[in-house]
């Protein structure tokens, strides 16, 4: 990927931070996806005081995008304060859509602290292979 779409999606990760709606942990996450066919979705996490309705800023981001016909992804960049990476719940849904897609992990200073995918952060995932 072009070095200038690379710095707009983790710009834009990292932007998507002040919506994140984080009142109990005060950790905000910015998600953005970039679709195969060019579309860029983002995401916060939103959690809730039934503490367990919570969900993570990758779901929302690939679910916004997956909600308007989008099935595959190019790029995921995830932004936290501290570089963070994925649990276990977003890796699986990410593994739904591709685990060839590239995972980009950034700190709020636009620091990447681990560039991946998604096979590498989920190995042996439970895929359609084994429904279809
Ligand atoms: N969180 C995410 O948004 N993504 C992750 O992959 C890990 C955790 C959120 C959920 C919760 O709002 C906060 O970070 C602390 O767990």
């Amino acid at each position: 990927m072009e070095t200038e779409l690379r710095q707009k999606l983790i710009d834009l990760a990292i932007q998507a931070r002040q919506w994140a709606y984080a009142p109990y942990s005060k950790y905000t996450v910015g998600a953005v996806v970039l679709t195969d066919s060019g579309k860029i979705y983002d995401g916060v996490n939103i959690e809730n005081a039934a503490y367990p309705t919570t969900i993570c800023a990758e779901r929302v981001a690939i679910f916004k995008a997956v909600s308007e016909g989008e099935h595959h992804f190019k790029t995921i960049v995830v932004a936290t304060e501290d570089g963070g990476n994925p649990c276990g719940s977003c890796r699986q849904v990410m593994a739904e859509f591709g685990m060839d897609s590239e995972v980009i992990i950034v700190d709020t200073t636009g620091k990447v602290t681990l560039t991946t995918t998604v096979a590498e952060l989920l190995p042996g995932a439970f895929t359609h292979k084994h429904l279809i």
